[in-house]
């Protein structure tokens, strides 16, 4: 099992999103066009800097599965560790079999170090497969990178 280095810069804090974190939630969502679904603000964990929102991401719950999901980073605070901090926290919240889809081939090596490989469309609990049914098409007849991947 891959083990990850918990400690959060202390000018930063992780937390639970609160209601009035939504909007801007929902809007970087659009803005980076990452997936839309299940935009349930209790779900989301938020990362702050000096008051302000600066990271968040989610477990979205499906039949005996949860996708690691909106995992978002502001531009000026990427690579600072922020983004594997919000992914170690989301394992370890996990009750379920935990997957994720990854549309960008750059962050497939970033996905594996930090626990996840890689699982045939088949191999996916079905209540997933319904969910990722319209991506697996655009990957086997569009040629499209995606990545089904479980922790
Ligand atoms: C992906 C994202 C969450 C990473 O957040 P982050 O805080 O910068 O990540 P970290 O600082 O923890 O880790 C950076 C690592 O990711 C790699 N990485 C991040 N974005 C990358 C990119 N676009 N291309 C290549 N590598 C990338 C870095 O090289 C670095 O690798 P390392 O662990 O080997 O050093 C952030 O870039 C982001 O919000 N992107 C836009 C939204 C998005 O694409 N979300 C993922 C949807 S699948």
């Amino acid at each position: 099992m891959t083990r990850f280095n918990f400690s959060l810069p202390h000018e930063y804090i992780l937390r639970k999103a609160k209601p009035v974190d939504f909007w801007l939630i929902a809007f970087l969502i659009f803005k980076a066009r990452l997936d839309p679904t299940q935009l349930n603000w209790q779900k989301f964990w938020v990362i702050e800097h000096c008051g302000h929102l600066v990271a968040f991401g989610q477990l979205r719950n499906f039949h005996l599965a949860q996708e690691l999901g909106s995992l978002y980073v502001v531009p000026n605070f990427r690579n600072q560790g922020l983004g594997a901090f919000l992914i170690a926290n989301l394992i370890t919240q996990a009750t379920q079999p935990l997957y994720l889809k990854c549309l960008k081939k750059e962050l497939k090596q970033f996905y594996v170090k930090r626990g996840f490989q890689p699982v045939n469309f088949e191999a996916l609990p079905s209540s997933l497969k319904a969910k990722f049914r319209l991506s697996y098409f655009r990957k086997r007849f569009f040629n499209a990178f995606v990545e089904f991947m479980k922790y």
